[in-house]
């Protein structure tokens, strides 16, 4: 494990402790068996990492902003892949869960029920524009996959546009317009008439939709997200957004906004899209719209796009997506952001971390190239890989959770829940700048070693 950077206790940080379930009596036993049978079961490679980290233990129990592990020791959680913008385990969200599964845990797939019908209604009123029926489903790489089965079904064309850098997901539609070849090139050949273009470059977009547009199978849509999360909280110029919208305008393509990451709140805004006023035809969602509670993704479409699923309603189908337990979980979160003003929360709390990440960029600049982001979405982008893997050890080890970005490993993302208390924050602040610290010191050793 990496040297201790001044550890913050979370032990006495409010919004600590109340935890329920018992510690097992036998922790290192209990934690080297599950190791083993990751081993064994699940792959070497995961607990290879997992060692390599120094994190040989087992997430135990979570509530609000922390997590602690098997051993009892408590973290700040501001990774999760960003599916935590409730935090663990909101009690609206249990609650809601807990009475529906008492009720009804699954459909029936013939009838049609409540959470379901009250969920569409409810995505569509907190949508941007007019955008109105929705396909649930239970993950972001189903949202995307659906939205593109769409977005050629509803045009009759097949070419598809997106950006070098982007994230859709791993099945195999989402993955042939994701932009990373080294996901994409093991499972070639891949689904065809997908282009990539420089994400952020409205001129390449508008040059590539031309000559797709004039192609044999013409242009169906350009799928973009609003900040590139995997590819480390990418943010592109102010109009790119709008300039996509009016490139799709201009061929009579539809434009799929991806956000999966960015949506339900993470930026400050219920969607990224609403900082430009941009509209997309489709619009996919998962992660945090299950309220960190249950598995659920969605694609939304205005209505001129989805007629060609009403002419079948067959035509896209899943045994569990829209399921009652992940719609009233869904519902729950929806109410929560509502009724707890995490939207406002997120975007100052986003302010604050914001700013103190650039002020470290600042003072640790042989650690960190960059930082970037909005809301409670930043990347740090450091000088190498290494230099990332060494500063995730640190921040694990000072009981802080933060993510690499699957596109960029040397862009650390941090992503904090809405409901992260304002001392808890400053401890995650402190533990950064530690761990880039230490790793600034790393780096320099590194270097005058080479010299
Ligand atoms: C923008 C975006 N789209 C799609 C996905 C895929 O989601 P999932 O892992 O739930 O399939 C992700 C996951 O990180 C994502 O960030």
């Amino acid at each position: 494990m990496a040297e201790s950077v001044g550890t913050p206790d979370v032990r006495a940080m409010p919004g600590g402790g109340g935890w329920q379930v018992p510690l097992p009596a036998d922790p290192e036993a209990v934690a080297a068996k599950a190791m083993e049978q990751y081993e064994r079961h699940a792959g070497a490679a995961l607990a290879r990492l997992m060692r390599f980290l120094g994190a040989c233990t087992l997430e135990w129990e979570a509530r609000g902003a922390l997590v602690r592990d098997v051993h009892g020791r408590e973290y700040v959680d501001c990774g999760g892949h960003g599916m935590f913008f409730h935090g663990h385990c909101h009690p609206k969200v249990v609650e809601a869960v807990r009475r529906q599964a008492a009720r009804m845990g699954q459909s029936t797939r013939l009838l049609l029920h409540l959470p379901q019908a009250e969920l569409a209604e409810r995505l569509a009123a907190v949508c941007p524009g007019d955008l109105q029926y929705s396909f649930f489903c239970n993950s972001g790489t189903e949202a995307v996959e659906g939205a593109l089965k769409l977005a050629r079904a509803a045009t009759g064309r097949t070419g598809v546009i997106a950006a070098h850098g982007a994230f859709h997901g791993k099945t195999l539609g989402a993955l042939s317009a994701s932009g990373k070849a080294l996901y994409r090139d093991p499972f070639r050949p891949l689904v065809p008439e997908f282009f990539h273009v420089t994400y952020g470059d409205a001129a390449a977009l508008d040059g590539a939709a031309a000559s797709v547009a004039a192609g044999p199978g013409g242009l169906a849509a350009v799928i973009l997200e609003p900040i590139q999360g995997e590819a480390g909280a990418v943010v592109p110029p102010p109009g790119y957004l709008a300039a996509a919208r009016a490139v799709c305008d201009r061929h009579g393509a539809l434009l799929i906004l991806d956000e999966v990451q960015t949506g339900i709140g993470r930026t400050g805004t219920m969607f990224a899209c609403e900082a430009e006023g941009v509209v997309p035809d489709i619009l996919a969602t998962a992660k945090s719209l299950g309220g960190g509670v249950m598995p659920i993704g969605a694609f939304t479409a205005r209505p001129e796009c989805w007629r060609v699923f009403d002419e079948n309603p067959f035509l896209h189908s899943s045994t569990f997506g829209g399921g009652p337990l992940a719609c009233a979980a869904a519902l729950a979160a929806l109410d929560a952001i509502e009724t707890e003003g995490l939207l406002q929360r997120a975007a100052s709390l986003g302010n604050m971390l914001g700013q103190a990440l650039q002020d470290m960029a600042r003072r640790h600049g042989a650690a960190i190239a960059a930082v970037r982001g909005r809301g409670l979405l930043w990347g740090i982008e450091l000088h190498g890989e290494g230099l990332g893997g060494m500063m995730l050890s640190h921040l694990i080890d000072a009981g802080v959770l933060v993510v690499h970005s699957l596109n960029q490993h040397r862009v650390l993302r941090v992503m904090p829940p809405a409901v992260i208390s304002e001392p808890q924050l400053a401890l995650v602040l402190e533990a950064l700048d530690q761990a880039a610290g230490a790793t600034a010191a790393m780096a320099d050793e590194l270097l005058s070693a080479r010299e």
